[in-house]
């Protein structure tokens, strides 16, 4: 009898003890007001952000809006400078974005805003194998021209390549969301194929790609 009312008396010290651990484990700090997510157009934007892999097939982007796609995504945005929607360290500007669809591989080139052809034929199966993207309108892809950085080791190289063309793609994001175009940024590619199909210098890597369309409806 004793032995059971000891082992039920510690069972209620330790779940006592249970319950004041969860209780002090809640997380504390002061309660934030609401984010203001409808009050002007870009926490609106901010809110909309997301991925999508549902693209609308065969409309193709009108070239206006193909033109502010580009321009938001890594265009100049203070002429006297010739810098970039999207920062770069050291202001290095190595991300360059080709741009892939039905009629061809282009490159954009933001000091003239043009788009320069690369390559015929229909370019966007080549930039990934889900089956999406084939079918997407636009496959943008990110590519980091190491040359343009300087002396760094490899490692840095990649990892700057990497963090700048994250910001180009989030560009990208948050134009689409003001649009109302769908969106995916894709890694998963073979991008030393997608590098030599492409006809780049070793020294351009292909970072990531990033699919652009309509929404399926
Ligand atoms: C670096 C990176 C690589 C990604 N690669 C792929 C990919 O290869 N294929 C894909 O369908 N989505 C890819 N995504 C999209 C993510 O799956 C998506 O961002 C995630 O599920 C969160 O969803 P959200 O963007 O709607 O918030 C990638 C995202 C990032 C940031």
């Amino acid at each position: 009898m004793t032995k059971v009312c000891r082992s039920s008396s510690l069972w209620l010290v330790l779940s006592a003890f249970a319950v004041l651990s969860l209780w002090a484990a809640e997380p504390s700090g002061e309660k934030l007001p609401p984010p203001r997510k409808g009050e002007d157009a870009f926490m609106k934007v901010l809110a909309q952000r997301a991925s999508s892999r549902a693209f609308l097939p065969t409309k193709a982007l009108p070239r206006e809006l193909l033109s502010d796609l580009l321009w938001a995504a890594n265009g100049i945005n203070r002429p006297e400078s010739g810098k970039r929607t999207a920062p770069t360290a050291m202001n290095w500007q190595e991300i360059d974005l080709y741009v892939a669809m039905e009629e061809g591989l282009f490159l954009y080139d933001p000091q003239g805003h043009l788009l320069v052809k690369v390559k015929g034929g229909d370019w966007r199966a080549k930039t990934g194998g889900q089956p999406f993207v084939a079918k997407a309108p636009v496959n943008l892809v990110l590519v980091a021209d190491e040359k343009r950085m300087g002396n760094l080791p490899p490692e840095k190289k990649a990892f700057f390549g990497a963090i700048d063309s994250g910001f180009v793609s989030q560009n990208v994001y948050l134009f689409c969301a003001s649009r109302g175009l769908a969106t995916v940024v894709r890694a998963g590619l073979d991008r030393e194929k997608l590098r030599e199909e492409m006809g780049l210098r070793a020294e351009q890597r292909v970072i990531v790609a990033q699919s652009v369309g309509f929404p399926e409806e």
